[in-house]
């Protein structure tokens, strides 16, 4: 830690510049880059900037997003899908078709378009609603602008990673640039698995009768099935994704408020899965990954859409779909609205056991306690708050 800040203290003076390049690794390296507003048009902007270390990397701030989505480096553009948190996403295995499952598995984005996490880094700089950088030589540009980095680079790629010669279809420094930050989403940052969860498997915590209740119902084959889709491995496994990494539609509606941002035409739909240029078969239009359920409680809204700002709602949607009582959106008070892409939502896994309410604050309990020990203050916040 004390070499990253002293290395973001060089990034302002430009001082030693060679020096402390001879000592970073490449997730080091990846991490500053990770925080580093020069990657944007406007140098306002970082990756950290919508994936916020410090807040289980999801986007807080306060702005004309209303935290549907994210506002771009330009002040004006938005995105149309809730940033995720990035932490975790390092389970993903590269985006595949399982010939066994049938299904198309893992990949980054909430469409898997991104095979890895070094191809999806290249995404937001280029995004002219993110970071929106022209080009990868404007990036390159960019990296060469610091004494520091060009140090750093050449040491850890060689010393022809700025040679503009190259015949790779990718700037050979664009690509080191996408690898660094790989290296830091590999590191035990985005994947700490310290939560109370991770503690209990490992004895260092007593579940409440809530969270235990929670912790049965979640795993149980035959009343809520948040299993078939969330869960990877067996239950109680350690280091558990709670995603198998494959793609659902689960039936969410689109967000009126995020259409009332104005920025997406009125009749506006993500078509999800089908979005990724590999995937051309409509029987996997509107199906997302599903997400990984670790910090969910402190990466709200959600869904991919930013449709339900609490976990409780979220669980009183599953639960409309099996139980009569549950048919008013508790953050509305209007019935539950159609879904998006209605033709492919997924009935047979929703089908499942009503839930009482307190089944539903039991998930809910459950799902807190796969809050990141670094994040348990958030929750606190939180509860305070309310
Ligand atoms: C303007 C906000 C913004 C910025 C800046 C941004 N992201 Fe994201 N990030 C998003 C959004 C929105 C998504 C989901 C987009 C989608 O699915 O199409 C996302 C998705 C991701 C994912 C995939 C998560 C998953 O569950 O599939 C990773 C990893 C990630 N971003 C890392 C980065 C990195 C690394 C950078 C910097 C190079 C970055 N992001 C910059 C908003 C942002
Ligand atoms: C059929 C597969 C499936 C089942 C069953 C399922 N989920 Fe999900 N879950 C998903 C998908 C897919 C999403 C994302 C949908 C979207 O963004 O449109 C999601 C989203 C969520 C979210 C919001 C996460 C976020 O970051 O936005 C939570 C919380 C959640 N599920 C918890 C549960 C729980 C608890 C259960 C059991 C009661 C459950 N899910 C059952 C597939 C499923």
């Amino acid at each position: 830690m004390k070499k990253i800040l002293y290395c973001l203290l060089v990034l302002v003076t430009c001082t030693n510049a060679a020096n402390a390049a001879n000592q970073l690794t490449e997730a080091e390296l990846g991490q500053i880059l990770f925080l580093d507003t020069a990657f944007s048009t406007n140098r306002t902007m970082s990756c950290s900037t919508c994936h916020e270390p410090t807040k289980g990397f999801t986007d807080h701030r306060v702005n004309a997003s209303k935290n549907i989505v994210s506002l771009g480096d330009d002040s004006m553009s938005l995105g149309s899908r809730n940033t995720p948190m990035a932490a975790y996403s390092n389970t993903s295995p590269s985006f595949h078709f399982d010939e066994v499952l049938k299904e198309y598995v893992g990949g980054q984005f909430l469409d898997g378009r991104a095979n890895t996490l070094a191809d999806q880094a290249m995404g937001p700089p280029l995004n002219p609603v993110e970071m929106g950088l022209p080009n990868a030589e404007t990036l390159v540009e960019r990296i060469q602008e610091n004494p520091f980095y060009v140090a750093t680079f050449k040491r850890l790629y060689g010393d022809n990673v700025f040679d503009p010669s190259s015949t790779e279809a990718v700037l050979p420094a664009f690509q080191a640039f996408a690898n660094a930050i790989q290296a830091f989403e590999n590191t035990k940052q985005f994947a700490s698995y310290d939560s109370k969860y991770d503690r209990f498997l490992k004895g260092e915590y007593d579940l409440t009768v809530l969270e235990d209740l929670g912790r049965t119902l979640f795993f149980s084959n035959n009343n809520v099935n948040c299993n078939s889709c969330h869960l990877l491995k067996t239950e109680d496994s350690k280091e558990e994704p709670f995603t198998n990494h494959q793609y659902r539609n689960i039936g969410v509606p689109s967000n009126i408020d995020l259409i009332s941002l104005g920025h997406l035409k009125a009749d506006f739909i993500d078509h999800g899965l089908l979005e990724n240029p590999a995937v051309d078969d409509p029987k996997y239009d509107g199906k997302f990954k599903n997400p990984s359920l670790r910090n969910v409680a402190v990466s709200g809204p959600y869904m991919h859409n930013g449709v339900f700002k609490e976990l409780r709602t979220v669980m009183e949607f599953y639960d409309h779909y099996n139980n009569v009582e549950r048919s008013i959106n508790p953050e509305t008070g209007k019935p539950w609205r159609a879904p998006e892409v209605p033709n492919t939502v997924d009935k047979e896994d929703l089908s499942a056991h009503a839930l009482t309410d307190r089944k539903i604050d039991a998930l809910v309990a459950f799902m807190k306690i796969l809050t990141d020990k670094r994040y348990e203050p958030l929750l606190e916040e939180q509860e305070k708050s309310k």
